[in-house]
This record gives C-alpha cells, structure tokens and sequence, in this order.
C-alpha cells in the first residue's frame, strides 16, 4: 500500500509517500481502508518528536480517519467488515489502510459524508469534553474563544453556541474572524489589531467572560485570563503558538476562578465511557447537521506534507482534510 512515511524527525516537508506492507491487526484492532484522513496540529509536533507520543522511526503520521472496515480482529464485536467508521490513532493515518484500536473506531450511519466526519471527531471531541467535561459551560454564559478559526476553535466556537453560550470569537485577522461570523459569533475581536481585554471589556460591559478557551498560548495568555469574571474557568488547551504561558497565581484568587487543564487523549484513555458518551452524541448531530466542521481544502496523498506546513503556517481556516484514495 502507499503511506506517507517520516524516517526522520523533522519538519513536514521531509516526508514522503512510499510503498509499504498493509499493517496486520492485533485481536482488539480493525483494519480500515482510508479514504479521507484529518490534518491535526499534533501531527505537526509528532513529526518533529516534539508531542507527548514519542512515535519510533519510520511511522505514517496521520491520527483522524474515515473508511470502510476490511478486517476485524476475533475479539472485536461493535465493527464489521463493510462498515463506514471514524478513528482516531495515534500515527498511521496518512496510509491506504490503517489499524486502529476498536475501542477509538466508530460506526457512522451511511447519511454522514465521510469527508467531513473526518474533519470532526478530534476537534469536536476535544473541545465538547473541554466545555461540557471541564467547564461545564452554562446556557447563558459568556464564552471566549481564542484561535476561533483553527480546528478546536472552530469547533469551540460552535459547540458553544449549541451549548447555549454567548460566544465571543478572537483571531489573527479578519478573513478569520469573517468565517466565525458565519459561524456564529455573537462577537469578534482581532487579537492582532486590537487590545483583547480592552475589547472583552467593553462586549461583556465590564463583567468579564465566565469560560476561556485557549488552544494558543503564547503572549494573550495573560490577558484572556485578566478578561475572566468571578469564578471564570480558563482552559488550557494547546500551544499553538509554540509558548507555554506562565499565570500569576494572584489573578486566579482575586477572581474566585480555574485554570483547567484538557487532554482529551487521556480522557479518552482513562475513561473510556465518558468519552463513548459524548461521541456518541458528536455523531448524532453530525447526521442531524447541527455541527459542521469548515474544510479548509482537500489535499492528495502526496500533498498531505504541503498540508501540515499550511496548518504550521497559521494559512489553515477550519480543518484541512487529505483524500487518501
Ligand atoms: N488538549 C487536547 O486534548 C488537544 C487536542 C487537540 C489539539 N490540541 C492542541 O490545540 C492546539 C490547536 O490545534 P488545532 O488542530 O486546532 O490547530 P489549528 O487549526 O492550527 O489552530 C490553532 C490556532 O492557533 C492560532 N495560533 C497562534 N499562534 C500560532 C502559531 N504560531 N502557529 C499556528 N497557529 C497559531 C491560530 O489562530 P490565529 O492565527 O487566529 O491566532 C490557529 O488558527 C494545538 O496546540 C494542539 O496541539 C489539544
């Protein structure tokens, strides 16, 4: 089969497809014809050894599938062979086939578009456990979400809204902040132009934001918290930027708020039934249309490095997807 193929930590343009064997599965595992594979932020730090998964040289990188199941191991009995499913791995993704763990495979109903399910589960995954599991974001209250026209944000952004939240959306530039307009928004603000808290200020009227959803770190770090109102939860969901910000602790005791940390990996890992739970109703409002991930553009196999550069280049709006056959 063909895969994309890293022997070398490095950056995406160093990668390149080859021919492989077709990974075998283990009892617990389904081997999947890949037809549409996500672009994710973690795959770009996987390439370079810089994610929390070391994974060992040579791998296919790639950790958001959609296909048709063509094998299931003898311990496997939600799956069968034909089924249109979702996965999410680790590496391996960016293949013609790929074996993944049953427990991280999911049945879609044959009215979900197989394309934009895999632009969805890992971001709406992570940030529907980030708002429901970690904030418990309240109808009403007042959410600010910054990187809102990157994967997480996006999906932030509009999970917010259904959630029943008044979202304000912060971005890089106004192309950006356009998309969260026809997204949602209930408000705008460029970060790159304009002071942030100055702005929050103003929109909440002083009070503040109750939730931060935050998957850039970097220098707005502080100030997004400083925007928070009494007993405001800040989520600390990546580093976007390449900087892990530092907090005053002062800030969170004047304000009777949290810093939460999110890893919805570990979530998943260490409880598999919360997380089956909140798939489970990702992909009903999948096939009912009340989420819908943007796509950015569809890249070929061959291209799957120029798409990861793109998405290291701050370029990508929604979720860049990769047609692997
Ligand atoms: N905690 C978890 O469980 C979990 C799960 C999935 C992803 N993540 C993390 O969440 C973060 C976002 O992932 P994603 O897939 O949504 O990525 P993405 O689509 O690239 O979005 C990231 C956003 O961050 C902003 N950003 C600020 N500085 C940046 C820089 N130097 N380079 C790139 N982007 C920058 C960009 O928005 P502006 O240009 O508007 O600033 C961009 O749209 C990553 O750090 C990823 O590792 C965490």
């Amino acid at each position: 089969m063909k895969a994309l193929i890293c022997r070398e930590y490095g950056l995406p343009l160093t990668l390149q497809v080859e021919e492989v064997a077709t990974p075998t599965i283990e009892p617990d595992e389904v081997l999947v014809k890949v037809l549409y594979c996500g672009v994710n932020f973690p795959d770009t730090l996987i390439i370079q050894n810089k994610y929390q998964f070391k994974a060992p040289l040579p791998f296919t990188p790639g950790s958001e599938i959609t296909g048709i199941v063509t094998a299931v191991g003898k311990e496997v009995i939600h799956v069968k062979p034909g089924d249109r499913v979702a996965g999410i791995c680790r590496w391996g993704g960016f293949a013609e086939f790929a074996a993944i763990k049953s427990t991280h495979v999911f049945v879609l109903s044959a009215n979900i578009d197989l394309k934009l399910a895999a632009a969805t589960l890992y971001n709406y995954a992570t940030s529907y456990h980030a708002l429901k599991d970690r904030a418990q974001l309240k109808p009403g209250e007042k959410l600010l979400v910054l990187g809102a026209a990157g994967g997480v944000g996006l999906a932030a952004l509009e999970l917010g809204k259904l959630m029943g939240a008044t979202v304000i959306a912060a971005a890089s530039t106004d192309e950006k902040l356009n998309l969260c307009n026809q997204k949602g928004a209930d408000s705008l603000i460029n970060y790159a132009t304009h002071n942030l808290r100055e702005l929050v200020k103003e929109i909440t009227n002083g009070a503040g934001v109750n939730v931060v959803f935050d998957p850039a770190g970097g220098a707005l770090a502080e100030n997004a918290l400083r925007s928070m109102a009494w007993r405001g939860r800040y989520l600390v969901v990546g580093f976007a930027s390449g900087t892990i910000p530092a907090f005053p602790a002062n800030v969170p005791l004047l304000k009777g708020a949290s810093v939460i940390g999110v890893f919805w990996s570990g979530f998943a890992a260490k409880e598999p039934m919360q997380n089956a739970t909140n798939i489970k109703q990702l992909i009903a409002w999948l096939a009912e249309g009340k989420i819908k991930q943007e796509i950015y553009k569809t890249y070929s196999l061959p291209e799957a490095p120029q798409a990861l550069q793109a998405l290291m280049d701050r370029k990508v709006l929604g979720k860049a997807i990769v047609q692997v056959t």
